[in-house]
């Protein structure tokens, strides 16, 4: 354990953001401690070269507990005194947040409450990122920002909203730093299978493999702001790095329909979209939110955060991500585009 780095404590590092953030963090020279809940299947895929890793596993430490337990996170957060926590750990899935209401206000919006809490107990003052989301705004006009109103559409939106309260609560209250990063949505290889983007593209990878003849989808008619989410991690340090504790939304400024997504994906790979995908109504949504379209100016202009990875490179980076490791074979542009956009990658690997 080096003495001297900053010590950067995360929940939800086995998902697909706090993987990439774990990496950044260690390639800065953090020590980086991670609560990891317990499950009888390895849930450590996304981390695990990380663990293996010859020469930032030593600085990389996972400890048990669940986000639901206050006094564990507490015992946590006294033991090694963070400079910084990244509270990642959510139920993070809109449609099931609708079957499983009550658990998602426990696990993504009390959790934040539980970390607040627990650094009122820590000596030093430790800086606080909140994973906030675009989906608070739900029905609100676009294009959304910081001064956009909040009109949630799902248990999964209502909880990441008591959360976003309650970090400016204790800002105002306690003088905390503490600050929400309104992430608008952002994919990835290690995007979970059952979001949209990635389910998409697994499907058409299979479909290619010759392991499945068809994708059923539910509406495709909703549209996002899509990014890529190693540029939306690299927001989240900026946003813990600035000077004062402050709210921020990060995204594209440029919206597409889940349909468009599914045309530029069957086309870079030469596939008939109407010879594969179907509507299935099990996938509708209560109530939908339809449209969502941010607008950064605020990172931009106060962080000098901006993304460069657009729309169509997306899709490419995921496809050729997807199709390799069905062990087929690549077109590549997905790679061309990573390794202009990122010459000194920091992170490892798909
Ligand atoms: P994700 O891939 O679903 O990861 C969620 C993480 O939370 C996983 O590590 C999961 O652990 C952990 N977790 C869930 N329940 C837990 C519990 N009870 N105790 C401890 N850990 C628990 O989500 P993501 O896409 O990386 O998103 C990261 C955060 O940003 C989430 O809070 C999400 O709601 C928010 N957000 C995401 C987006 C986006 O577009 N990706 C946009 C805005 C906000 P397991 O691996 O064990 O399941
Ligand atoms: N998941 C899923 N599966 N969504 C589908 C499908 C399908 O088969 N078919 C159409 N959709 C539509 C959904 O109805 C929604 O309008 C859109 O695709 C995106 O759905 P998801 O990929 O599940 O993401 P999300 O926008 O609901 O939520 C994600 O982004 C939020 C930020 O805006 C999650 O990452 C949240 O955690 C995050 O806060």
């Amino acid at each position: 354990m080096n003495i001297m780095s900053s010590v950067a404590l995360l929940t939800g590092a086995t998902g697909q953001d706090g993987s990439y953030l774990a990496e950044l963090l260690l390639d800065k020279g953090y020590e980086v401690h991670a609560i990891v809940r317990r499950s009888s299947t390895p849930n450590i895929s996304r981390i695990d070269h990380i663990l293996n890793h010859p020469s930032l596993a030593d600085s990389f430490h996972l400890h048990y507990g669940d986000i639901s337990d206050g006094e564990q996170i507490n015992k946590i957060l006294q033991t090694y005194q963070p400079d910084e926590i990244y509270h990642l750990g959510a139920q993070s899935h809109v449609k099931v947040s609708f079957e499983s209401a009550e658990y998602t206000g426990n696990i993504t919006g009390l959790s934040t409450t539980r970390i607040l809490e627990g650094m009122r107990n820590v000596k030093k003052k430790t800086r606080m990122y909140q994973a906030s989301s675009s989906e608070m705004f739900g029905g609100a006009a676009s294009p959304q920002n910081e001064e956009s109103s909040f009109i949630p559409r799902s248990p999964y939106a209502c909880a990441k909203l008591y959360g976003y309260w309650m970090v400016k609560n204790y800002r105002e209250g306690y003088n905390f730093f503490a600050s929400n990063g309104i992430l608008f949505n952002h994919e990835s290889p290690r995007r979970g299978e059952n979001f949209v983007t990635r389910k998409i593209t697994i499907g058409a990878a299979s479909i290619v493999a010759g392991k499945a003849k068809m994708l059923a989808l539910g509406n495709l008619d909703a549209t996002r702001d899509w990014g890529f989410a190693p540029e939306y991690v690299e927001g989240m340090y900026q946003i813990l790095s600035h000077t004062t504790a402050d709210d921020f939304v990060l995204a594209t400024g440029k919206t597409h329909s889940v349909r468009e997504f599914v045309d530029e994906v069957f086309a870079y790979i030469d596939l008939d979209v109407d010879a594969h995908v179907t509507v299935d109504p099990r996938y509708f949504r209560p109530t939908e939110v339809e449209s969502l379209l941010g607008d950064a100016r605020k990172a931009k202009g106060v962080l000098g955060w901006k993304p460069r990875v657009s729309f169509k490179d997306l899709v490419k980076i995921m496809v050729d991500a997807d199709m390799r490791k069905m062990g087929l074979s690549v077109i590549g542009e997905g790679d061309e585009i990573l390794a202009k956009h990122f010459p000194n990658k920091w992170w490892m690997g798909d």
